[in-house]
């Protein structure tokens, strides 16, 4: 690993430094897990997007003391009020756009003796809930699906659960988070397994406040945790680092910059998380990551992200949980690298806030770039031609940014039809994407 010391003598050239909001994933289990903690939790760098107001609205609909969310994350105190504190709502909870919020909160509310009404926007109710509804059903919460078979909006009742042992279908960390969540306020062991890894945040915080998380990392990529319910948990000091995912788009623009580079300070760097960066590095573009750390459990370190010629690569299923989340902005380095990009295994991006393989191959088309949808995947085939055409993002703040960093470097003229939506993960993307593509081509 390259000390920052050494790394700075290396930075020539047009530099931009770009700080980005708190992670997402983080900030909803630090929402969800400090309201039933056992009094004080101080957070700091809250996410303030449209994804963790859905979970703080859901939260105070349950009767629990969510804060509000400063806009700059300064720190904010959470009065936990204990495991049994959840009342019924008084109305159906709308989780907005966000999965995290619906998949995580099913779970949540299946331990505790109410009834909730679930429902989201028009992408949130049309992604598959049964992920999560079968094995809390297996636990004994009953769900009532009032509208199309598998979605939203959902009842859920909740009440004594049984121990379940799970084999995930899916790598997904919004079912394993939910069958754990459930554990938690049901009172109930739980044990889980995945083939490959997801993001482990809700282990790693869950662990920080003292309940007992054993993970056992099998043959191959197999994984497994066990959790033992505990009594109560201790509150949450934190600090949410800074969001992978948002940062994916800046190193992006580092890459694609022709000579500058991108430092991002404070980025989560949580191995479940990374896998953009590997896939990168086999692209040929050297991603350095800086001063690493350890914050709450989580890893954190800056990263310095340089120019380079980038060239095509295949990804795998296996690769999928760890880069979920970036396959639209590598989708959209594709397009710059010399040759061809293959994904495969990622039929889960069908499932999205929109069906990402479907939106990145049509607004790839769009602006130029030859690409081939696959049933799991998509096959890109890079170039250096000028780009441009008007991006259809239905709604979905990642196709949004992604191709947002293509149109702010020189030569390309790319439209987006909904700049608004980046909101739901990053606000002010825009005007940070602004001010480090200056710096970076001034
Ligand atoms: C998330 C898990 C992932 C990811 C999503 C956030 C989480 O979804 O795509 O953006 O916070 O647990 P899946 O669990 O469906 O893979």
């Amino acid at each position: 690993m390259t000390s920052l010391a050494t790394t700075k003598a290396r930075v020539r050239g047009a530099h931009a430094e770009v700080r980005v909001p708190g992670d997402k994933s983080i900030t909803h289990r630090a929402l969800m897990l400090s309201c039933i903690a056992d009094g004080r939790s101080m957070l700091r760098g809250l996410l303030p997007a449209g994804d963790s107001w859905s979970t703080v609205g859901a939260l105070r609909a349950l009767g629990l003391a969510a804060p509000d969310l400063p806009a700059d994350g300064a720190p904010v105190t959470v009065y936990g009020s204990g495991l049994r504190a959840a009342t019924a709502p008084s109305a159906p909870i709308d989780c907005g756009n966000s999965g995290t919020t619906a998949r995580l909160l099913l779970g949540l509310i299946s331990g505790y003796e109410i009834q909730a009404t679930l429902t989201g926007d028009e992408s949130l109710r049309r992604r598959p809930m049964r992920r999560v509804t079968e094995p809390l059903s297996a636990m004994g919460a009953r769900f009532e699906e009032l509208g199309e078979a598998d979605r939203l909006p959902i009842r859920v009742t909740g009440g004594a659960l049984r121990p379940i042992d799970y084999a995930s279908p899916q790598s997904s960390a919004q079912v394993k988070s939910a069958l754990l969540l459930a554990g938690i306020t049901g009172g109930v062991e739980v044990r889980v397994t995945e083939r490959v890894a997801s993001r482990d945040h809700t282990e790693r915080m869950l662990r920080a406040m003292g309940a007992e998380v054993e993970i056992d990392r099998g043959e191959g990529d197999a994984y497994t945790v066990r959790l033992a319910p505990p009594e109560r948990l201790s509150p949450l000091d934190c600090t949410v680092p800074g969001d992978f995912s948002s940062a994916a788009f800046f190193i992006a623009l580092g890459i694609l910059s022709g000579g500058g580079t991108v430092r991002i300070p404070g980025v989560g760097v949580n191995p479940g998380r990374t896998g953009f960066l590997d896939a990168l590095r086999r692209m040929g573009a050297g991603v350095e990551i800086l001063d690493p750390r350890d914050v709450c459990g989580e890893p954190v370190a800056d990263i310095l992200a340089g120019s380079a010629e980038l060239h095509g690569i295949q990804v795998d299923a296996k690769e999928i949980p760890a880069m979920v989340d970036e396959i639209p902005i590598l989708a959209v380095l594709a397009a710059r690298a010399h040759g061809e990009t293959t994904i495969t295994g990622a039929a889960e991006l069908r499932v999205k806030e929109t069906d990402r393989l479907r939106a990145l191959a049509e607004n790839l088309r769009a602006i130029g770039v030859e690409t081939e949808e696959l049933p799991d995947g998509i096959v890109v085939r890079g170039t250096d031609r000028p780009l441009s055409g008007r991006v259809r993002t239905d709604g979905d703040h990642r196709i949004a940014m992604a191709f947002g960093v293509l149109g702010a470097l020189p030569g390309n003229e790319i439209e987006i039809d909904r700049p608004d939506v980046a909101g739901i993960s990053f606000p002010g993307f825009w005007a940070s994407l602004r001010e480090a593509a200056t710096a970076l081509t001034r």
